[in-house]
C-alpha cells in the first residue's frame, strides 16, 4: 500500500506543492496506526491481501484517455456522495454510464444503505423525468435471512442509517421514492413494470435471488440490472442466486465487470 502511494505521489505534477506533502504524511501516519494499533486481526489480513493486490494492478489505468474523469457532472455527483456509498471509484463510473445507457422506463435501486448510490443513479438521470424507487429497511435492517453462504454478514449489519435521513437526501429529486422494508414484499402494492435499470446491491444469497425472480418480468425490453458484489470473495451467494437464475431463464445474459459487478439484460 505505501509502495503504491509512493508511486502514486512521484506521479502526480503536484507532488511538492507544500498542502499535498503535508497531506500525505499525515494520511501514511494515520493508516500505519490504524494497522498497527486499532484495526482488528480480520482487518489487518485484509489490509495484507489488499497491499498484495495492490501490486497486481499493472499496468495502471491511464487518466489522459479516460474520459468520464472529466464529466464535471460525475465528478460533483462522485464528491456528494463518497461518503455516502460502499462503492469505489470504478463501481461508481460504471454505475453512472449505465444508468445513462438505460433504454426509457422506470428505475430501481434494491439496497440503499445511506442512499449514496441512490442519490448518485437520481444525479446521472437528472434531465430524465423517470421515476426512481429505492428499498431497503434502513435502520430496522440489515438482512432478512442469512444462509451459509452469506457468512460475512450479521442480521443487524447496516443499520447505521434512516430511512428519514435518506428521505432528507433524496428530497430534491422530485422523481425520487424511498420505500423502507425487505425487497420483494416491500414492492407490493407499487405498480412496477417497464424498469429501465435496477441497481442490486443486497450482498447475500436469498435477498438476490428473491430479488431477480421479481425484477426479471418487469424489465422493459432494454432494460438492466447491475449486480453489485458480483465475483467478491466474501459474497459468493451472490455469484449462486446469479448462475441459478441464468439456468431457470436461458433468455437472460450476464456480463461480469471490473472490478466486482455484473449487467443482467434480456438478450433479446
Ligand atoms: C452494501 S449495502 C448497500 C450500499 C448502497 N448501495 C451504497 O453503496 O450506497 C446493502 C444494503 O442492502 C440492504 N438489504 C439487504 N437485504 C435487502 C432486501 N431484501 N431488500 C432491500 N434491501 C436489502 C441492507 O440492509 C443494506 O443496507
Amino acid at each position: 500500500m505505501l509502495e503504491a502511494r509512493f508511486s502514486n505521489w512521484k506521479n502526480n505534477p503536484r507532488k511538492w506543492r507544500p498542502g499535498f506533502v503535508a497531506k500525505g504524511i499525515f494520511s501514511v501516519l494515520r493508516q500505519c496506526y490504524e494497522t498497527c494499533l486499532e484495526y482488528p486481526e480480520e482487518k489487518r489480513r485484509l489490509q495484507l491481501v489488499a497491499q498484495t493486490r495492490q501490486r497486481l494492478m499493472t499496468p495502471p489505468l491511464e487518466p489522459e484517455y479516460v474520459n468520464i474523469l472529466l464529466d464535471n457532472e460525475f465528478a460533483d455527483s462522485v464528491a456528494q456522495v463518497k461518503d455516502l456509498t460502499c462503492l469505489d471509484f470504478a463501481r461508481l463510473a460504471n454505475v453512472w454510464t449505465l444508468a445513462r445507457t438505460a433504454g426509457p422506463g422506470i428505475y430501481l435501486e434494491v439496497g440503499s444503505f445511506r442512499g449514496g448510490t441512490a442519490l448518485h443513479i437520481c444525479n446521472a438521470i437528472a434531465d430524465r423525468k423517470a421515476e426512481f424507487f429505492c428499498f431497503d429497511p434502513f435502520e430496522k435492517g440489515g438482512y432478512e435471512k442469512l444462509g451459509e453462504l452469506d457468512k460475512w454478514f450479521k442480521p443487524n449489519d447496516f443499520t447505521q442509517t434512516g430511512f428519514e435521513r435518506v428521505k432528507g437526501l433524496l428530497s430534491s429529486k422530485p422523481y425520487a421514492k424511498v420505500i423502507q422494508g425487505y425487497f420483494p414484499d416491500a414492492a407490493e402494492g407499487l405498480d412496477l413494470k417497464n424498469i429501465a435499470f435496477c441497481h442490486l446491491d443486497v450482498n447475500t444469497y436469498d435477498a438476490t435471488q428473491r430479488s431477480l425472480e421479481f425484477l426479471a418480468p418487469r424489465l422493459s425490453s432494454r432494460g438492466l440490472i447491475v449486480i453489485d458484489d458480483y465475483g467478491m470473495t466474501e459474497t459468493p451467494g451472490v455469484v449462486k442466486a446469479v448462475v441459478e437464475f441464468l439456468a431457470i431463464h436461458p433468455s437472460f445474459m450476464l456480463i461480469p465487470m471490473f472490478p466486482v459487478q455484473a449487467v443482467l439484460l434480456p438478450k433479446s
